[in-house]
């Protein structure tokens, strides 16, 4: 996996060649939906921020079995799953197909790329043999391709954006201090809005690939509860704090919190030029991070059973 990792700059080259089959049937929407879980879902997340300031258009992440209700034929839903087999991501395509809405898919096969190439949907397949989380730039550079194909202008060049996927020494060396950092603690991630893609990325992969409990905390909404929990720690030793940098004086306030109070904190800053090169970066980091953080801990990054659990008990069950 830490291989997989260190290798995405040369996996999504390969992504930039991809065509996206089909067309779309409308290019007239007035909302868009991006729905995936997990690895896939963390896309969704990515590309709300990208879109955040710049859309015209309400923006809604669905990580759930079902569409909102106000989904209908002015809807576009892109939905993101590398299995394709994904039971909540399925549900809200099948739905929002029901309401009338253009959906959109990128996913390495499965269910929907069945359902993408019966109905015509525009879509993306992606390589398949990887774990969904590890194929993060994949995914990301997909989506950005078949929103693309709607007129919606995620990020215009590609290369520049994976071109930070070349600093493989400094992402490294980074990411060991950071493993040492933050081994046997609960990690608390905290960010400002801008980089919460970011926070959520690095506490899904210490969850999965570490197997490790882990926080995030979103600043503003950080300040206006979580921070009164800090005052009385349970124990405070075993907490570990990441803070993601951005110049904004509400991060300057939170590292200047922590430390009064002697949290260990760690200020990561990523590399890039603008958010979306940064998130990208930042992920990298989180990739191998918690890749070398399984390897101190003696558990295998690959495997993620409970996950496994889970969608065998959602198998033969009808969810509405
Ligand atoms: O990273 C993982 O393996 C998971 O978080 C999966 O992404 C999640 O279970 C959803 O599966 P998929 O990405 O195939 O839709």
């Amino acid at each position: 996996m830490e291989n997989t990792y260190l290798n995405w700059y040369e996996l999504s080259l390969s992504v930039l060649n991809y065509e996206v089959s089909g067309s779309p049937r409308t290019k007239d929407f007035e909302r868009l939906v991006l729905t995936g879980m997990g690895g896939s879902g963390i896309v969704c997340d990515t590309i709300y921020t990208a879109l955040y300031r710049k859309s015209k258009i309400p923006i809604t992440i669905v990580k759930d079995f079902q569409p909102p209700g106000w989904v209908n034929s002015n809807t576009l839903v892109c939905s993101i799953s590398y299995s394709g087999n994904t039971l909540e991501t399925l549900n809200t395509v099948i739905k929002s197909l029901n309401l009338g809405a253009e959906v959109c898919v990128v996913s390495s096969g499965g269910k929907l790329v069945e359902i993408a190439k019966e109905r015509g949907l525009p879509h993306v397949v992606v390589d398949k043999g990887l774990l969904p989380r590890a194929a993060f730039p994949q995914l990301l550079i997909a989506t950005i391709k078949v929103l693309n194909t709607y007129g919606v202008n995620v990020y215009e060049d590609l290369n520049k954006l994976i071109g930070v996927l070349t600093f493989k020494d400094v992402t490294a060396a980074t990411s060991r201090e950071l493993s040492y950092f933050l081994k046997d603690s609960i990690p608390v991630i905290i960010s400002n809005f801008n980089y919460y893609p970011l926070a959520l990325r690095f506490k899904d992969e210490l969850n999965e690939n570490s197997k490790m409990m882990a926080k995030v905390e979103i600043i503003p909404e950080w300040a206006h509860n979580d921070i009164v929990g800090w005052e009385r720690p349970v124990n405070i030793d075993i907490i570990r704090a990441l803070v993601i940098w951005d110049d904004d004086p509400t991060i300057e306030f939170a590292i200047n919190y922590l430390k009064e109070l002697g949290v260990k904190t760690y200020v990561l800053k990523p590399l890039g030029d603008d958010l979306l090169t940064k998130i990208l970066q930042g992920s990298h980091i989180a990739g191998l991070t918690t890749t070398y953080l399984a390897t101190l801990r003696n558990v295998r990054a690959e495997e993620t059973l409970s996950i496994d659990k889970y969608k065998k008990f959602l198998q033969n069950r009808t969810v509405s």
